[in-house]
């Protein structure tokens, strides 16, 4: 068991101090959480393959499944890959910083265990400033996957992070609660068109204005589990965000949602189980259930998004036997969202008319 290390810093202005304490841990193969815009991440050396492996370790995450590097500016992709794609360039310059990953041919440089042993790298330049200073102060890029043990919902506040990995990390920076509160969009760009393989922060709609001929993975929109010889993205073939109870997603016009989630309620408490609802502002007075908690408006997809992986958290730690989702459209935000409640849901889905 390790001593974990907790630094609170503003996160808008984080203590340079701390932040150099941070990177002095990276420097040395030591593995530091802390908070990005999307969810907070589990961060080490990404070209130190000892600290990387520790970081693996640490998650309890599986070998072939690569994370993310983080850069603190476009420029030091370059050394990172072997061509920057034109795509690549344009993304680039319109979605960096933020919640953008993209997917190159990787260079020498990269160690195997960063990359898994595929022949590409996913990187991405983060916008929370306290990411950027440790990125910047450590003087390397910083390989980080989201700072949750594998299997649970991504981390989108510092206890969040606690709870999975104290004292099985050297540090945690508390830079507040992420504002996104879903993972970057991964984007193929070694392909033409380039290819979306995880939905996320940055919608789909708003790429295809930058590249008109974006395609979408067929797993971002599945509705059951596809055959592995579809995986693109090794973390499509793990199971993610697995709460303890069983999940139900109801999907459909919110009037006929209503009406199941509400029969489907009833008809488990009757027999005994402990029911879990995740609502939407305009619906959870319609429901009797054991806990009943709004994801938000169902006309703010970005609300929604920014509170899924907390609640899926505080209504698993309920205890409940079953949890009862609402869908929501699969346009903008809720791309993101609905992929990780099926997801969650291990595709146990429930279609309304
Ligand atoms: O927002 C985020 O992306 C957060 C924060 C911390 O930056 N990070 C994150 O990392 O979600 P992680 O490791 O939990 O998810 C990385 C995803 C996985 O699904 C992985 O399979 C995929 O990116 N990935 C990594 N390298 C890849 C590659 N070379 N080709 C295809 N997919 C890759
Ligand atoms: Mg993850």
């Amino acid at each position: 068991m390790t001593q974990t290390l907790l630094l609170k810093v503003n996160p808008q202005n984080p203590s340079r101090a701390k932040i150099q304490t941070a990177a002095k841990i990276i420097q040395n193969g030591g593995l530091v959480a802390f908070p990005t815009e999307t969810v907070y991440g589990l961060g080490a050396d990404a070209l130190n393959a000892d600290a990387v492996l520790a970081l693996f370790a640490a998650k309890r995450r599986p070998l072939d499944n690569p994370p993310i590097v983080h850069v603190a500016s476009p420029a030091e992709v370059v050394r990172l890959v072997e061509e920057v794609p034109k795509n690549a360039a344009l993304l680039m310059e319109k979605f960096w910083p933020g919640p953008l990953t993209l997917v190159f041919k990787h260079s020498t440089v990269v160690p195997i265990v960063t990359t898994a042993g595929l022949d590409t790298v996913a990187i991405r330049m983060p916008k929370h400033k306290v990411a950027l200073a440790l990125i910047q102060a450590s003087g390397c890029p910083i390989a980080a996957p989201s700072a949750n043990l594998a299997g649970k919902p991504s981390p989108t506040t510092v206890h969040h992070v606690f709870e999975d990995l104290n004292g099985r990390v050297d540090a945690i920076i508390d830079g507040g609660a992420t504002n996104i509160g879903i993972e970057s969009t991964v984007v193929d760009v070694t392909v033409n068109p380039p290819m979306v393989l995880r939905p996320g922060g940055t919608t789909f709609e708003a790429l295809k204005l930058v590249v008109g001929d974006l395609q979408l993975h067929a797993l971002v929109e599945a509705e059951k589990e596809l055959p592995l010889d579809n995986i693109r993205s090794p973390g499509m073939k793990h199971r993610h965000y697995a709460p303890k109870a069983e999940v139900l997603l109801i999907e459909g016009p919110a009037s006929a949602v209503i009406i199941k989630i509400q029969e489907l309620a009833e008809s488990y408490r009757i027999k005994g189980n402990k029911v879990g609802v995740l609502a939407t502002d305009e619906t959870q007075a319609a429901y009797k259930a054991d806990i009943v908690r709004s994801l938000g408006s169902r006309f703010n997809l970005s609300t929604i998004a920014q509170n899924l992986f907390r609640l899926l958290r505080e209504v698993d730690a309920q205890n409940v036997d079953v949890i009862l989702a609402e869908g929501v459209p699969l346009e903008g935000m809720g791309l993101a969202v609905m992929n990780r409640l099926r997801k969650a849901s291990g595709y146990h889905i429930i279609k309304t008319q």
